[in-house]
């Protein structure tokens, strides 16, 4: 038994580089995706060419595109009511009076329960099939959102926020070293590939999170190193924040080269954490490793997680809302390191991760000089499904519609959001039909709203919620 999908495709196909997306791009006006009873992709191509099935189950959504599940590779599960919070200032007066104090609120098991309800429910409303998820410090809120997960359907990388170190609004935030590691190594044992058992059949992972060097002291990073060294092969992921924001003197990197006393920021999570960076201990980078923004890298810096394989969550939306500049887009991937996208939820105010490529269109297309660049609209469908599939160093699994993969996609019907419809149907269009298909791409992507999105699967399977926030 298979399901067939109808409608007009587009996807990535195969493992294209960042800047070979356009000649990967696939556009099926008149496609069928076939799904078999497990959820994987047995056929994407023309409908007429499929192979007959006399018990194909049929779903035909007319003029509907079907595109790949979005993929968010940083996001902040506490901050789901925090997105516009007003702190006045950038990214450490921010933290220190919107976000610590908000996210103390997921002390209280019921409004923990509510707000992971409420983010599961704008994840499937964004249709944000994948996500690496920035925790909470509350081992009770990292459960109710690993089980609302798990009831709605949807992939998650996640675990909760390491703080060992802070400042009074910090302070509910905060653990002694020893329950850092504990917390942490007991929410791994406990929701690692919970749902399969096998980290590469699940839909479950957990990641190992410190919130940022300057929320961690040496201590905790030797010691996250050490558990990072006994989990690592089982497919554990680290997640953290990464030179974000270089105001001069008091701002996030200039503190953290201070305070560790440190060559570069990269190097208080490589574990060389020590004065003059020197070893401290197993180092965090790798192949399953996302550091959100990385704006403001050394070349020296670029190199290290290109030889790593650590990649890059890029987050233009939360840059432009908290002054942090503009991750360089050409120099970043020439150095060969995988940017996928992220929304960085609260400070980002989009939860839609093609709103997130559109402020990266915008933001690269304005770098001075020869670093400005009008990204390609495959380049944009690429960075926000098969580049997070690859930065989950789960490439093999989703992220597009090729034969064995598991099948995540979104139907977006044009006529639930009528700025969209009229967009793509009284647009100028190119008379030749490649730039007339990467024009349609493009107005698809920048004109999308949550509304259009009607149905969500994650591995075949429809995803729905009931709440909403
Ligand atoms: N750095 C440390 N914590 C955070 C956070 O919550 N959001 C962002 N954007 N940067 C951070
Ligand atoms: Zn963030």
């Amino acid at each position: 038994m298979s399901t067939t999908h109808l409608g007009q495709i587009f996807h990535i196909a195969g493992r294209p580089r960042a800047s070979a997306a356009d000649d990967a791009l696939v556009w099926l006006p008149d496609g069928a995706l076939v799904i078999d009873d497990d959820g994987t992709i047995t056929y994407c191509g023309p409908r007429d060419n499929r192979p007959v099935d006399a018990t194909e189950t049929i779903r035909d959504h007319g003029d509907a595109y079907l595109i790949p599940g979005f993929v968010d590779t940083h996001i902040h599960f506490p901050q789901t009511y925090s997105v516009d919070a007003y702190g006045g200032g950038q990214l450490l007066e921010w933290l220190d009076s919107c976000i610590f104090p908000a996210e103390a609120r997921l002390a209280e098991p019921d409004f923990a329960t509510r707000i992971a309800r409420d983010f599961c429910a704008r994840r499937v409303a964004a249709g944000t099939t994948a996500a690496t998820v920035f925790g909470s410090a509350f081992p009770h809120a990292q459960d109710a959102l690993f089980a609302e997960t798990r009831r709605a359907g949807l992939r998650l990388v996640s675990g909760r926020g390491i703080q060992t170190v802070g400042g009074p609004s910090a302070e509910p935030l905060l653990t002694s070293e020893r329950d850092a590691i504990e917390l942490t190594a007991a929410e791994i044992e406990r929701w690692h590939a919970a749902d399969t058992g096998a980290p590469d059949t699940a839909l479950l992972h957990s990641a190992i999170v410190p919130r940022f060097a300057l929320s961690v002291t040496t201590e905790t990073l030797a010691n996250l190193g050490e558990l990072y060294a006994d989990v690592r092969d089982r497919g554990v992921y680290v997640h953290t924040h990464l030179n974000e924001n270089n105001r001069p003197g008091d701002g996030e990197i200039d503190s953290v080269k201070k305070l560790f006393g440190v060559e570069s920021y990269l190097d208080t999570y490589d574990g060389r954490f020590l004065p003059g960076s020197r070893v401290g201990g197993a180092g965090l980078l790798g192949r399953r490793t996302i550091m959100a923004h990385a704006v403001h890298c050394t070349d020296t810096e670029l190199a290290r997680m290109a030889e790593t394989g650590t990649s890059i969550a890029h987050c233009p939306v939360s840059q432009l809302f908290l002054g942090s500049g503009t991750m360089p887009w050409q120099r970043t991937l020439a150095a060969g390191i995988t940017v996928a996208a992220g929304s960085d939820v609260g400070a980002g105010d989009e939860w839609l991760i093609s709103r997130v490529l559109s402020d990266a269109f915008k933001v690269h297309l304005s770098e001075p000089g020869d670093a400005g660049v009008a990204i390609h609209p495959a380049e944009m469908l690429f960075t926000g499904t098969l580049a997070g599939a690859r930065a989950l160093d789960m490439e093999d699994r989703f992220g597009n519609f090729d034969d064995g993969k598991e099948a995540d996609f979104l139907v977006i019907e044009p006529d639930r959001w009528p700025p969209l419809e009229a967009i793509l149907t009284q647009g100028i269009r190119a008379d030749d039909d490649r730039t007339a298909r990467d024009q349609t791409l493009f107005a698809l992507l920048m004109g999308l709203r949550e509304p259009a999105i009607a149905e969500v699967y994650v591995r075949g399977r429809r995803v729905q919620v009931s709440a909403t926030a």
